[in-house]
């Protein structure tokens, strides 16, 4: 089979290797090498399976360093700060949390979280140190037995703290927290947002792309600043923030990986015979049952929450197959997935690769080139991928599949793409782009099968 029309298996893999090589920063690895010179949480947890594809121990290194980030509250932020001082702005200075109690000493974080997609990545790193057998075995069962109830922790912090009614939702205070910054579906909510008195300030992204339309705006971030400002004003502190900040929403896409992601951490837990599996099950029950309650009869789509404003965000963004993510529901997946490959997403006219844009482009909201209001994230299929080999829908895995190896061959493993032009865009040499090229790969000796999913079975 070939994968892509231009370069051949073994030239992607290597290329893709060279990214993680020039990002590695010895016990992290930078998302970007300019724009985004530090560990972002989520983004670790994706650099994590590609690299256990190659080397294991490396990859249980970046799951390490995360997890040594953790607060005591739980909570693993949504960055860790390298020494890299390359021009990251926000930096560890503006976020403030120098004086946040739960912030362990000596290592510079921010100050909120983001998708908790790590148990996957630990999975991914046990399968990958079975398959070697030897001495990564060894280490990545070590890794999971020593690991384990820093993410028990972090997956009890988010169903008991951001979860505080119980409704199987998970609610964030900041657009970043989402991981989709600027997507439609903060529009609303930031809408409502009147900075205060604000710190004055120079971004910096926008020296890094080509670009600043595929950026965020001014206005936009003057808005994610406030937000900081306003967490920071009260230490970080979970309650205190909760009480005051301008932005609450229950944000249904994190959720469904918090369904999936705490499904997979049971199974890890009954693999070492931690009685909190059972726990765990009920928790990832409630996150899928929370997520399927948002659809709209109307859409079909998941829809977010804004608590303040007290009513449903529905818009046409990816976000809306959180169930596909979660889990769950024969019926209900079985109509995303029609959704998801019909005319308005995968099928949409023109597009340059069948992948799910982040923005519908049939929405009056998207925006081919800016950021989360239009681009294909190779990343996300990465996951809508592993979603479907969990619950066997192998064709719909292959397609996805074979069109990202195909936008990937171009080797500039952009952090997004223009869906028509498959141009690539933000920045170039995305950690995360090529952890998924090496992932749809698969191992070398297996490059030409499809990657056995760990948990086939439907539950
Ligand atoms: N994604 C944010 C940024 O663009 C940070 O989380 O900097």
């Amino acid at each position: 089979m070939t994968d892509n029309n231009y370069v051949s298996t073994e030239q992607l893999r290597t290329a893709a290797i060279e990214v993680l090589r020039r990002n590695d920063l010895g016990t992290m690895t930078s998302a970007a090498p300019d724009l985004y010179p530090h560990m972002w949480s989520w983004d670790a947890a994706f650099v994590a399976i590609g690299l256990a594809r190659v080397d294991v121990p490396r990859a249980i290194t970046e799951l390490r360093t995360l997890l040594d980030a953790q607060w005591s509250t739980g909570m693993i932020p949504h960055i860790v700060f390298s020494d890299n001082d390359t021009g990251y702005f926000p930096g560890f200075d503006r976020w403030g949390t120098a004086g946040a109690k739960a912030r362990p000493a000596g290592i510079k974080s921010s100050g909120i979280c983001q998708p908790p997609v790590h148990a996957i990545a630990l999975r991914h790193i046990l399968d990958r140190g079975r398959e070697n057998g030897g001495a990564d075995q060894a280490a990545a069962e070590q890794f999971l037995r020593e690991s384990f109830d820093g993410w028990l922790a972090w997956h009890r912090w988010l169903a008991d703290v951001r979860d505080p009614g119980r409704v199987g939702l998970i609610e964030i205070h900041h657009g970043w927290e989402s991981g989709f910054d600027n997507s439609p579906r903060w529009d609303g909510p930031y809408a409502a947002i009147q900075p205060g008195q604000l710190d004055p300030f120079t971004r910096r992204d926008i020296l890094h792309v080509a670009d600043v339309s595929e950026r965020p705006d001014d206005a936009e971030y003057a808005k994610y600043l406030w937000l900081v400002q306003q967490m920071a004003s009260v230490g970080f502190d979970d309650k205190a923030v909760q009480d005051i900040v301008d932005f609450r929403v229950r944000d249904v896409f994190f959720s469904g990986i918090m369904a999936a992601s705490t499904w997979v951490l049971a199974d890890l837990a009954d693999e070492i015979g931690r009685p909190e599996a059972a726990e765990l099950r009920e928790v990832a029950k409630r996150f899928r049952d929370g997520v399927d309650s948002t659809v709209s009869p109307e859409t079909g789509l998941a829809r977010d929450y804004d608590v303040l404003a007290d009513q449903w965000i529905a818009t046409d963004t990816v976000s809306g197959f959180a169930p596909l993510v979660a889990g769950g529901d024969p019926r209900l997946l079985a109509h995303q997935r029609e959704i998801l490959q019909g005319s308005d997403w995968m099928g949409f006219p023109g597009l340059r690769f069948a992948l799910p844009p982040s923005t519908s482009p049939a929405s009056a909201a998207f925006r081919a080139r800016t950021y989360w209001r239009g681009p294909v994230w190779p990343f996300l299929n990465l996951l809508l991928g592993w979603a479907c080999a969990r619950d066997g829908q192998d064709d719909l895995y292959e397609t996805l599949r074979s069109e990202s190896l195909q936008q990937l061959n171009d080797l500039a493993f952009g952090e997004y793409y223009e869906p028509f032009t498959a141009e690539p865009l933000g920045s170039l040499a995305q950690a995360w782009t090529a952890a998924a090229a090496l992932e749809w790969l698969g191992s070398p000796q297996t490059s030409d099968t499809t990657p056995s999913p760990a948990q086939a079975e439907n539950r």
